[in-house]
């Protein structure tokens, strides 16, 4: 695995993979892996010549109040399983490779961004899809490979992408849990045992509802109700959103259809969770 830290350099070489007919697949990370970001690795192994991951705990994606000085910073180990898993580029550039003085560029997609985790952390996906542009540009992947769990984020790029005409194809991999179904994160770290636990209230509302929806219950009104009192069972869990949308434009849904999108977000003590799942039924 090479390890690459200008832009310069990062760019020659993914060239160089193109040029010589290799498809590239990218992973775009902030690093503190696990399973979730290594099963995108794998999809992205699977389906291209050769994979790219890059690490960059990007600030304009952070809110002033937010934790970006104290996110977890885990490069050695992180490069340590990128390598087992046979990742060809390591891509770490710091914050003013990416960001020099005097950058002025700024990549909104508008409406979208305002929704949901967009609503709660405003500017969150302005610095996603600014840092992403550039990053694709970088790069110029193939295939860049996204995970479920971040389902609003997925909206929003999909959406980048195709306004943008873009030439990458986004492939969107399930969310992995821990065994207890808890989503897994980078921020899971910050939580206590006992927040740890009151956690799975957000996993366990989601497949309260799945369960009503399976039972025939399609409005959506009613099914938003039976998961928020799950959560509102669990006094450690102060609700920020639940809703149930269209995956496409994050709009409440009325009637709850196949594919509709139910995502939660949650603060347990400081640390904010999102969980969410499609319907299926
Ligand atoms: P980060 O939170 O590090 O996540 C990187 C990728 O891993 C995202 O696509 C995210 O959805 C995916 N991922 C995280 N947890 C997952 C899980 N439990 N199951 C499946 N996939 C999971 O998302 C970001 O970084 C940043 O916003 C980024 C896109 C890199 C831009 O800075």
């Amino acid at each position: 695995m090479k390890r690459i830290q200008t832009i310069a350099e990062m760019k020659a070489i993914c060239r160089q993979l193109t040029r010589r007919g290799k498809t590239l697949g990218f992973v775009p990370t902030m690093g503190a892996l696990h399973e979730g970001h290594l099963s995108l690795v794998r999809a992205s192994k699977s389906r291209c010549h050769a994979t790219a991951v890059s690490i960059f705990v990007n600030p304009l994606q952070f809110g002033p109040a937010e934790d970006l000085s104290k996110y977890p910073r885990t490069l050695e180990r992180d490069a340590g399983l990128l390598e087992d898993v046979g990742v060809d580029l390591l891509f770490v550039p710091t914050v003013d490779e990416m960001y020099p003085a005097g950058a002025k560029t700024y990549v909104q997609v508008e409406g979208l961004s305002g929704k949901l985790d967009g609503a709660s952390r405003p500017g969150h996906f302005q610095g996603v899809a600014t840092v992403v542009t550039k990053l694709f540009e970088i790069v110029r992947p193939d295939c860049a490979f996204f995970g479920q769990k971040d389902a609003v984020q997925v909206t929003v790029l999909r959406k980048l992408g195709s306004d943008l005409d873009m030439d990458v194809e986004i492939v969107v991999c399930p969310i992995v849990r821990e065994r207890d179904g808890l989503a897994m994160s980078s921020r899971n770290v910050y939580l206590t045992p006992e927040q740890r636990q009151q956690a799975l209230v957000l996993h366990r509302a989601l497949m309260r509802l799945q369960i009503s929806a399976d039972q025939g219950e399609s409005d959506a009104a009613k099914l938003s109700e039976i998961g928020q009192q799950v959560i509102a069972e669990e006094p450690g869990a102060r609700l920020d959103y639940f809703a149930i949308v269209d995956p496409e434009t994050l709009d409440p849904v009325v009637d709850v259809a196949p594919g509709a999108l139910v995502a939660v977000a949650a603060y347990f003590g400081a640390t904010r969770l999102i969980d969410n799942i499609l319907i299926t039924s």
